[in-house]
């Protein structure tokens, strides 16, 4: 999915990529081969100047993803490309320079990247977000909200956008529905809930970790109507389908937006998905296993897949729609970004490190 325009320096009308100041120091995170944590490694480089049309923004947040760690470890590669390449999804930051020709935004101004920017071309993969700085065209970025903290500026796009682009402009959730949500410490199982919320439905969080409910009880970000805990405290699977039977009086789930939906998990969201109900998958976290799908016939019920790339690929107007929109609804306090974890840059590998442990909730940001 990763193959979208990107800001290959060289490639853009106006750049400048041979033309760099040497007065601050730029930092970069570049993997060097697949594998480990030990395989990343930052280097510097010099400032780069913008060249017509052009915003260097100082990046002071970028969202860490699994597809960051999947693609360190080489399990994705329409994302890294080869070795060497620089990871990185999303970022946002304080503009600190702009090109000739620039009047749609100024130095000092704060932004969020948009989230086609960082995407990998064919000429280049070391455009990724995992720096200190970013050259890029200045209709690239959005303006930022005032209440939106500079530590959140730069993992919007992940949580909110993945799960805007499936439950709205998709899904096209309905007031009173049952929305099931597993993984809902993460990043993008929160931005669900809020957005559930927007919709008017329903939504229950579904988590492998029982002593994270209480947590999540206490935050704003996470405004689950239910909860039910999918693992038991030895770690053995629960099996969730009456609990699910109970608090939808006998119905079933209206959507499930799950990134397990693989093996048990699946067979009992199959079992437990309402007449005409949808199960949208869009993680690859759970293991394979045997998966009863019979149920679906008589519910007349779909499971379908749904990956960010779907709302890109439906062109600029679209997603930088839904975008504004999400921008709107945090600029009005509806949507918030529940930071898990901050980390250095130079800490880069603890903080893979942390997102493997799954010990958070909300978003892993790195700070320049
Ligand atoms: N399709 C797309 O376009 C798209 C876009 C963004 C992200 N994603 C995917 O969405 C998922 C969540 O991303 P994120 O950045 O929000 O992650 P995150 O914040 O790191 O959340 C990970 C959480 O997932 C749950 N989890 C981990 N391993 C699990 C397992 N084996 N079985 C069940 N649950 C497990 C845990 O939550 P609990 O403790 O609450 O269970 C864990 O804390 C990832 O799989 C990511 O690749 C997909």
């Amino acid at each position: 999915m990763h193959t979208r325009d990107a800001p290959d320096a060289a490639a853009l009308p106006g750049a400048r990529a041979t033309c760099i100041s040497e007065e601050t120091a730029l930092v970069r995170v570049v993997v060097r081969g697949f594998g480990g944590v030990e395989q990343m490694e930052l280097v510097e480089e010099p400032t780069p100047v913008p060249g017509a049309g052009q915003v260097v923004v100082r990046l002071t947040s970028i969202g860490l993803n699994h597809a960051d760690l999947m693609a360190r470890k080489g399990e994705y590669r329409l994302y890294s490309g080869d070795p060497p390449f620089t990871p990185g999804l999303e970022g946002g930051g304080v503009v600190e320079s702009v090109g000739e020709g620039v009047d749609t935004v100024r130095a000092g101004d704060r932004v969020v990247l948009t989230p086609e920017a960082p995407r990998r071309t064919t000429r280049s993969n070391t455009c990724g977000t995992y720096r200190s700085h970013y050259l890029l065209p200045a209709d690239k970025v959005f303006a930022a909200p005032a209440n939106l903290p500079d530590e959140a500026l730069g993992g919007l796009w992940l949580p909110f956008l993945t799960a805007y682009g499936c439950l709205v402009w998709r899904q096209q959730l309905r007031e009173g529905q049952f929305v099931a949500i597993p993984a809902a410490s993460s990043s993008v199982g929160l931005a669900a809930a809020q957005v559930a919320r927007g919709c008017g439905a329903i939504p229950i969080g579904m988590t492998t970790s029982p002593s994270k409910i209480d947590r999540l009880r206490a935050m704003p970000e996470a405004p689950f109507e239910h909860f039910i805990a999918t693992r038991n405290a030895d770690g053995s699977d629960a099996d969730w389908y009456h609990e699910v039977r109970r608090l939808t009086h006998g119905k079933g789930v209206d959507v499930f937006f799950d990134p397990v939906a693989s093996g048990f998990f699946l067979d009992t969201e199959i079992r437990s998905v309402a007449n005409y109900g949808t199960i949208w998958v869009y993680g690859l976290l759970g293991q394979p296993g045997k998966v009863d799908v019979t149920p679906l016939i008589r519910k007349h019920a779909s499971i379908r897949g749904w990956v960010l790339g779907e709302i890109m690929d439906a062109g600029l107007d679209t997603v930088h729609g839904a975008c504004r929109e999400i921008l709107d609804q945090i600029a009005a306090g509806a949507y918030r970004l529940p930071i898990g974890g901050t980390f250095p840059l130079a800490e880069v590998g603890r903080a893979h490190e942390e997102m493997e442990r799954g010990r958070h909730i909300g978003k892993l940001v790195l700070i320049p």
